[in-house]
C-alpha cells in the first residue's frame, strides 16, 4: 500500500481539521469516527455513489463495529434543495441521530455541500466527517466548510460554515469517474498549483501520469491540493481578510460562462476557460511573466481540455459577469496572478474582463490550429 499523506490544520478557534489522503485512506476511518462521537454514526450519500462505492464503506465502518445508517438524495445538483435539506434532517432525527453521533457525507460536491449542512443544522450541529468522490470534491470542495443548498434565486444561497473533523480521500473510489468529471475535477487541481509555487514546480513531473489517472499522482496532487486550501483557509476562515479570495482564481468568468451555457459547460469546463482568461488578465495587469502564462496556459489545455465553444451558445456571458455576487457597486473584483503562488485582487471593468477572454479564445484556436 503507498503511505497514506496527512495534515492537521484549524480551521478557527477551536476547530481543528484534519486530512487523510492515499490508496487504503478508507481505512483510517474505522479508526477515527469512534475518536470523533462515541454515538450513532449516518452516511449521507446519493444512490449512484452508494451503489459503487456504500458496501465498501460500511465494511470499512463495520471494521469498528460501527453500522451507520445511510440516508440517500437525489443525484447531483438536485441534492441541493431546501426540500431535501428537510428530508434529510428529519431521516436523521427520526432514525436516531443524537448529540453524541456524527455524519459522513460519501459522494462529490453536491452531497458533502447538503451533508454538511444537515450536519450544521441537526441538533445545532453534530460533526462532520468528508469522503469526497469526485476529483472536485476530493481536490476542493470537501475542505473549508463551505456548505449549502440553492434557490430559485440562484445557488449556493442558503448555508453556513460548518468545518469536518476530517477529509479521507481514497483514490481507489475515484476509478469509477467518468473522464468528464475527472477532468473537470483537474481543473481545479491546476489552479491549485498555480496558487503554489512548490506545487507548481512538481506540476512538470505530474502532467502525463495525472491524465493517465495514475493513483499516486493523484492521491499527490489531491494531498497538494488540499493542502494549499487549508493553508488559505487558516489563515483566513470566515473569509473576512480576502484571503480566501485568491482561491476563486479563474471562476469569475468561469462562472459566468457555467451560468449562460446553461449549465452545458461543466463547472469545470468553464473555469478552465475562466482561467485562460485569468492568465491573460494575470499578464495585463498582474505582470505575470508571459513565458510562464504561456507554460500555465499549456496546462490547462491539456489537462482540462476545455470543450470548443464555438458551438455554445454563450452570448449572454457578459450580463453574468455583471450580476457577480463577488462584485459590488464599484464593479468587478477578480483574482490575477503575480508570480507563481502569488496573487492579487483587482477591480476591472466587465469589458476588460470579456477583452481578457476573447484574447484567451485565439490563442486557444492558434494552438489548436497550429
Ligand atoms: N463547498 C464548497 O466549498 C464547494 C466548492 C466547489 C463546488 N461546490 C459544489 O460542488 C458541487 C459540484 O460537485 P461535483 O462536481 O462533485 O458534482 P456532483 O456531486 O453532482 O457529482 C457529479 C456526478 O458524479 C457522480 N459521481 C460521484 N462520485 C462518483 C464516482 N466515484 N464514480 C462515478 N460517479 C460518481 C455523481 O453521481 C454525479 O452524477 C456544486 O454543487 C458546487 O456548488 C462546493
Ligand atoms: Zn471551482
Amino acid at each position: 500500500m503507498a503511505a497514506l499523506r496527512s495534515f492537521r490544520f484549524s480551521p478557527g478557534p477551536g476547530l481543528s481539521t484534519a486530512v487523510v489522503v492515499g490508496e487504503g485512506a478508507l481505512g483510517h476511518l474505522a479508526r477515527e469516527l469512534p475518536r470523533i462521537a462515541p454515538g450513532k454514526w449516518f452516511v449521507v450519500s446519493s444512490q449512484p455513489v452508494f451503489f459503487l462505492h456504500g458496501e465498501r464503506f460500511l465494511r470499512e465502518a463495520a471494521a469498528a463495529e460501527l453500522d451507520p445508517t445511510p440516508v440517500l438524495v437525489p443525484d447531483g445538483e438536485r441534492a441541493k434543495t431546501w426540500q431535501v435539506l428537510g428530508h434529510v434532517l428529519a431521516e436523521l432525527i427520526a432514525r436516531g441521530l443524537r448529540r453524541d453521533g456524527g455524519i459522513v457525507a460519501l459522494g462529490g460536491g453536491t452531497v458533502g455541500d447538503v451533508g454538511g449542512l444537515a450536519a450544521a443544522l441537526a441538533l445545532r450541529g453534530v460533526p462532520v466527517v468528508q469522503v469526497p468522490t469526485t476529483l472536485l470534491a476530493a481536490s476542493d470542495s470537501a475542505l473549508g466548510g463551505k456548505t449549502a443548498v440553492d434557490l430559485p434565486a440562484g445557488k449556493n444561497m442558503v448555508g453556513t460554515l460548518h468545518h469536518p473533523r476530517l477529509v479521507v480521500v481514497d483514490p481507489a473510489l475515484l476509478r469509477t469517474l467518468p473522464d468528464r468529471d475527472f477532468r473537470s475535477g483537474l481543473t481545479e487541481v491546476v489552479k491549485s498549483a498555480m496558487l503554489d509555487a512548490a506545487f507548481l514546480r512538481r506540476m512538470p513531473a505530474l502532467l502525463s501520469p495525472l491524465k493517465e489517472r495514475r493513483h499516486p499522482a493523484v492521491a499527490e496532487a489531491v494531498f497538494r491540493s488540499l493542502r494549499m486550501k487549508g493553508r488559505v483557509v487558516a489563515s483566513d476562515p470566515e473569509e473576512r481578510k480576502g484571503l480566501r479570495f485568491a482561491l476563486n482564481f479563474g471562476h469569475t468568468v468561469g462562472h459566468a460562462l457555467e451560468q449562460a451555457s446553461g449549465h452545458r459547460l461543466s463547472h469545470g469546463e468553464a473555469v478552465a476557460w475562466g482561467l485562460l482568461a485569468a492568465l491573460v488578465l494575470s499578464e495585463r495587469r498582474g505582470g505575470l511573466d508571459p513565458l510562464l502564462s504561456e507554460r500555465l496556459f499549456g496546462w490547462v489545455v491539456s489537462l482540462s481540455e476545455p470543450p470548443s465553444l464555438s458551438r455554445m451558445r454563450i452570448a449572454a456571458w457578459p450580463e453574468f459577469l455583471k450580476a457577480d455576487k463577488k462584485g459590488d457597486r464599484r464593479g468587478l473584483r477578480a483574482v490575477v496572478l503575480t508570480g507563481p503562488g502569488k496573487t492579487a485582487t483587482i477591480r476591472c471593468e466587465a469589458e476588460e474582463a470579456g477583452e481578457a477572454f476573447r484574447e484567451a479564445r485565439r490563442r486557444y484556436n492558434t494552438a489548436r490550429d497550429g
